[in-house]
């Protein structure tokens, strides 16, 4: 094997995407220039994409640049031209399962040797992840991260043209990249980011290595979004960030916060207004407010606790305590009845005893929770909290998992149950993975529903009857 050549390529360092500079952040606008304006013809691509909506939303992005340059999407990875897969860092087993589709996809490259193989997303911000790359995956052409996707009709061009192998990655974001093109999944609902980054450093967290600093976009760029998705005939937004509630923290110039940012989206009239996700530290009275008097507003909130236990709540660097979270949410049922919320929570986080986790099995008790995302601690390379002493069996941790998620099932059958009975509005989204006749959507409040109906109601909003509650799902009748 020859020796590589590790010093031409930009390589993240976690050390540095770690510092937060104090500069301006700019906005930059996008423009495909003439050269690469044809590159993609008669070619084909796919984009593989894992982890949040976040990366949902960058990859629709990606899809926009390459069909701007005249690629077409694959019905299939064998006829592709290009594969990007966008990758997520947040657990471990999330990164496995992606080691192993890159291992899968080294077939393809064998049977087509033009195929460019690319590797984007948070793992691609990781040193770890590029050294591998550079050792063991030498069928990867190309490795960009989270801050410069708008730069992919270069490295395409490159990786192309001259193939060489192309790794470039930014351990600091830069400017906020306006105007570009999108290539949406759905035709009547969109994501719509409102800022990038995280400033929070909770102590087991990778996301504000591997996307940078909090910055929020303008909200003139926000309004020019959501008001062309109106006209385009969207029916439901999703308003997107690491920490929604931070959003215009960041503004030198004007005083603009994300309560504001909700009331005036409110006025817009597109139908349905949501927006993940959040942090409980920054949840204010201004977007309860804002929640409480809009129209369109959907009465959902995901509000990730973590655990339950003030010690483990404070080695997470969290800034609240159990009681502060609960009083904010009564606080928010209090502003917003009847709202659904659902939460994030990691057991065995290092150190996490039994006593702990009992706080944290009480505090989903007195929550009320209607749903949750639970996950084992996992170890990330380069966070605080890899280096904190771990002494719980991985045994234990499932068998708290197991139990957790007991109570959180239960949670979940009685924030649907409520609804029995009652007529709902659903925003039909699809038929039934089980049964072509049947509908399938989700209601003001994000539960799912299967009711018969015929396809063509698919992206429109139904009213709904509700029959029967699953743990699961809802079943109705259109009324
Ligand atoms: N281990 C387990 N879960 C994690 N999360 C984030 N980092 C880790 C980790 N290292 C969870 C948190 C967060 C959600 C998106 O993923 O609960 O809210
Ligand atoms: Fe990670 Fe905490 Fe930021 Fe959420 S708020 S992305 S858990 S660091």
């Amino acid at each position: 094997m020859s020796k590589i050549d590790i010093e031409k390529y930009f390589k993240p360092n976690l050390q540095d995407a770690r510092k937060r500079n104090k500069t301006d952040v700019h906005e930059l606008q996008f423009e495909l220039q003439e050269k690469h304006q044809n590159i993609g013809y008669l070619k084909t691509y796919q984009i593989h994409t894992y982890g949040c909506q976040g990366n949902e939303a960058d990859s629709e992005i990606m899809a926009g640049i390459l069909e701007k340059m005249g690629f077409t999407k694959a019905e299939t990875e064998d006829e592709s031209d290009v594969i990007i897969l966008n990758t997520c860092a947040i657990r471990e087993n999330a990164e496995n399962r992606i080691w192993g589709e890159l291992g899968r996809l080294k077939a393809y490259k064998r049977r087509n040797p033009n195929l460019i193989l690319g590797l984007a997303g948070c793992m691609a911000q990781e040193e770890y992840v590029i050294e591998r790359v550079l050792k063991t995956y030498q069928h990867v052409d190309l490795v960009f991260g989270t801050h410069n996707i708008y730069k992919l009709p270069e490295y395409i061009e490159t990786s192309m043209f001259s193939k060489e192998r192309v790794i470039e990655v930014y351990s600091q974001e830069g400017d906020i990249v306006e105007n570009l093109p999108k290539v949406r999944n759905h035709t009547y609902k969109a994501w719509v980011n409102i800022m990038f980054g995280c400033d929070e450093f909770c102590t087991y967290c990778i996301v504000p290595y591997t996307r940078g600093k909090e910055r929020s976009r303008h909200k003139d760029e926000i309004f020019k979004e959501v008001i062309e998705l109106k006209e385009q005939g969207y029916k439901e937004i999703t308003l997107l960030g690491q920490n929604v509630n931070a959003y215009g923290k960041d503004f030198k110039d004007m005083d603009y916060t994300f309560g504001d940012l909700l009331s005036d989206l409110d006025q817009i009239g597109i139908e349905r207004i949501r927006f993940t996700t959040s942090h409980p530290h920054d949840l204010d009275l201004k977007t309860m407010h804002a929640m409480r008097d809009g129209k369109h507003i959907m009465p959902f909130f995901h509000l990730p606790v973590q655990s339950g236990s003030n010690r483990v709540l404070k080695k997470m660097n969290r800034h609240y305590t159990k009681e502060s979270y609960l009083d904010k949410l009564n606080e928010l049922k209090e502003n917003v009845p009847g709202i659904s919320v659902t939460t994030d929570i990691i057991v065995g986080f290092p150190g996490e005893t039994e006593e702990d986790f009992l706080e944290t099995m009480d505090l989903v008790e007195k929550a009320d929770f209607e749903g949750a995302y639970t996950f084992v601690f996992s170890k990330r390379e380069g966070t605080p909290a890899a280096s904190f002493e771990d002494l719980t069996p991985e045994d234990e941790k499932k068998d708290r998992l197991y139990r957790l998620n007991e109570v959180i099932n239960a949670g979940y059958l009685r924030g649907n149950q409520r609804f029995l009975n009652q007529t709902v509005s659903v925003l039909v989204d699809g038929v039934s993975k089980h049964d072509e006749n049947i509908l399938a959507g989700y209601t003001a409040h994000n539960k799912l529903v299967n009711f018969k109906g015929d396809k063509h109601l698919i992206g429109s909003i139904v009213s709904v009857k509700i029959t029967e509650a699953k743990t699961w799902f809802l079943l109705g009748e259109a009324v």
